[in-house]
């Protein structure tokens, strides 16, 4: 029996380790969702999920890199909501976030926090707002580059209070962090699956929650909302990629093993503790992602150039 070799590399798929591509550094907000979610999916996939982090340009260099990388389904890329800002924020990208990847499926949202050095000397976000309208661009505040939700939702926050901040990009949260706790800048915007232990072990001040609603894991954080800044409302989602071209066959069992991995105890118990919340069943498919983030596209877009948010 002949078998054509496209038939049987689909069966064999996949037959040595895949490489799921994070766009920040190691150790912070992505990564973290990326370690567990990779560990999970080569369990059912029976080979190693390595997660590679490149970083740079907020996340835009990873993209190009995994766009034009070899479509064998042997190279995946988790990223978030900056999939859909990007194309508004940079003149020139390498890729298409619409045309140059396949979709594997939604993974989780997260909520973001307000977090500030320790010895900053506002207590309360209440506090928070007359300090930074008295300070202005003295205050830093760190991000992950434009691109980077930590940005957006520090853009968003600055156009809301009426603020001008000094920003200081850095490769990923994960290092903006570190500079925070070491007090070399003053605020992040940051997501609950890196602030979430800082928050229990109450090493930094903590201004708010980014969501409209109060965090299941801090019932008793106020939201910005609740502090006066009406409707403000920024939530992460992540998505799973691969390159424009991965054969559906590769995609069905990156699919497959991605639902499996939303499932496993030890996934569900670490996302839960993080704050980070599995996406429903009906969001766990290609079609979801895909359509998800042409709306997402459509929305930023339009809201990006009001707020003249872009690359300076
Ligand atoms: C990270 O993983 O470092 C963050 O997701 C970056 C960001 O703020 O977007």
């Amino acid at each position: 029996l002949l078998v054509s070799p496209a038939i049987s590399a689909a069966a064999d798929y996949p037959e040595h380790p895949i490489s799921m591509i994070v766009p920040f550094a190691a150790g912070g907000p992505t990564d973290v969702v990326a370690r567990s979610l990779a560990n999970e999916m080569g369990k059912v996939l029976k080979q190693t999920v390595v997660v590679e982090n490149k970083t740079g340009a907020g996340g835009t260099l990873a993209a190009g890199y995994v766009a034009s990388s070899k479509p064998d389904g042997y190279t995946i890329f988790l990223h978030h909501t900056g999939m859909a800002t990007a194309p508004a924020l940079y003149s020139k990208l390498r890729y298409d976030p619409l045309k140059s990847f396949e979709y594997i499926g939604e993974v989780v949202d997260v909520p973001m926090t307000l977090m500030a050095r320790s010895d900053l000397p506002p207590n309360t976000f209440k506090e928070f707002v007359d300090y930074a309208k008295a300070n202005g661009d003295k205050i830093n505040l760190a991000n992950a580059g434009p691109g980077a939700v930590s940005q957006l939702c520090g853009s968003l926050l600055q156009q809301a209070m009426g603020v001008k901040f000094t920003t200081v990009p850095f490769q990923g949260t994960g290092p903006a962090m570190t500079a925070l706790m070491g007090k070399q800048v003053d605020v992040l915007c940051d997501q609950t699956t890196q602030t979430l232990p800082h928050i229990a072990a109450g090493d930094l001040k903590f201004y708010g929650v980014t969501t409209p609603e109060r965090l299941k894991q801090l019932p008793d954080a106020p939201t910005l909302d609740e502090q006066g800044l009406k409707g403000f409302d920024v939530k992460v989602w992540h998505g799973l990629y691969a390159a424009k071209g991965t054969s559906p066959e590769a995609i069905g069992k990156l699919n497959e093993a991605l639902k499996v991995a939303l499932k496993a105890p030890a996934f569900v118990d670490r996302m839960e503790k993080l704050g980070a919340q599995i996406v429903s069943e009906d969001r766990q498919t290609p079609e979801s992602l895909q359509k998800w983030l042409q709306a997402e596209v459509a929305k930023w877009g339009p809201v990006l150039k009001a707020e003249n948010i872009s690359v300076n």
